[in-house]
């Protein structure tokens, strides 16, 4: 297959993540996207449609809908999913697509782990991140021929993660929140740069290994801080608070008073992956893509103004 017919096809193009990486390659010379959107959310795809994307309307969900998901793939060179939810989207419909690219003979299929190291972390540390491993080992036993590559990018580099649902920064008060010693490498990469990453994977004719990992920055806590007060000339107060000992009784104590609640406790559980050094990155392989120069946490601060 030629690089000026490539064929993409993403799921979850409605989603926060799935919209920029439709825009990343739509923007990308000689490639096709292909978005598959649920029935009820094809409204939501109008823009793409516009902007030269070719839309699916297909459930991945239905049953009576197997032949027409295979047929939406059909010619495709990657699957990229960016899908969102529980077991349910990510175990069992992912399932479902990685089955229809196998029939439908795709060269490779990226899931939506767009994450730090699931690897690194046990059982129950992260309910969010259990699901992707689950699927992890669910994919390596159903794959067959297409090549899975799980894209590793640590944590959103945004308003709406690290200095958002984190609960790292509370920009209004102007606070950090550490516990452990904080001296533990983290990574981040924007939403643009996962976006453009994502489309170089998805494209790449040379095999890839099975976890790629790519970041647009690697700082410790206190490194993180120092880089926004720099970029932002703002100062922060770091609240420590307490050993990582502290924190996972403090995510025990949160779940056991409101179980259902789980932006009570689920930020946390990212948070410790991060400060415990347990979802680090080990193989950063930016260098594969080396047009792209990915966003600092200084450049992001400072470009957003925050
Ligand atoms: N590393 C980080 O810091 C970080 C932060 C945030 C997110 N992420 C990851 O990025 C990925 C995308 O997250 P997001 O925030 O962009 O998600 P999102 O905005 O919630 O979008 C979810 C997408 O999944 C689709 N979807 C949901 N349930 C579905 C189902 N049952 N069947 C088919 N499609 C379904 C939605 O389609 P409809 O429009 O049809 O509902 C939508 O396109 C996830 O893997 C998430 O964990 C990583």
């Amino acid at each position: 297959m030629s690089q000026h017919n490539k064929v993409v096809v993403l799921a979850g193009a409605t989603g926060g993540l799935g919209s920029v990486i439709a825009h990343a390659l739509l923007s990308k010379p000689g490639v096709r996207l292909r978005a598959l959107v649920r029935p009820g959310s094809a409204d939501k795809v109008t823009p793409l449609r516009e902007q030269g994307a070719e839309i699916v309307e297909v459930d991945p969900n239905d049953a009576g809908q197997r032949e027409k998901l295979v047929e939406a793939m059909d010619g495709a060179f990657a699957v990229v999913s960016a899908l969102n939810g529980g077991p349910d989207v990510i175990v069992g419909t992912q399932t479902r697509l990685l089955e229809a690219a196998r029939k439908a003979k795709v060269r490779r299929f990226i899931p939506s782990t767009f994450s730090y190291n699931i690897f690194g972390l046990a059982d129950g540390d992260n309910i969010n991140t259990d699901d992707r491993r689950e699927f992890a080992r669910v994919a390596a036993a159903a794959q067959g021929e297409v090549e899975v590559v799980h894209l590793l990018i640590g944590a959103f580099l945004d308003r709406r993660t690290l200095f958002g649902f984190l609960g790292a920064f509370d920009l209004e008060t102007g606070q950090a929140f550490v516990w452990g010693d904080g001296q533990t490498p983290m990574d981040f990469t924007t939403y643009e740069d996962t976006a453009r990453f994502t489309a170089e994977v998805a494209t790449d004719e040379d095999p890839l290994p099975g976890v790629f990992e790519v970041a647009g920055d690697t700082l410790t806590f206190y490194e993180l801080v120092k880089a926004y007060e720099e970029a932002s000339g703002k100062a922060i107060e770091v609240v420590v608070k307490g050993s990582l000992s502290d924190l996972d009784r403090e995510i025990e104590q949160r779940r056991q008073a409101e179980p259902e609640n789980r932006y009570a406790w689920l930020p946390l559980m990212y948070w410790r992956g991060m400060l415990s050094g347990k979802g680090k990155l080990n193989a950063i392989a930016n260098s594969r893509y080396p047009h792209i120069s990915p966003q600092t946490v200084h450049d992001y601060v400072r470009s957003e103004g925050l």
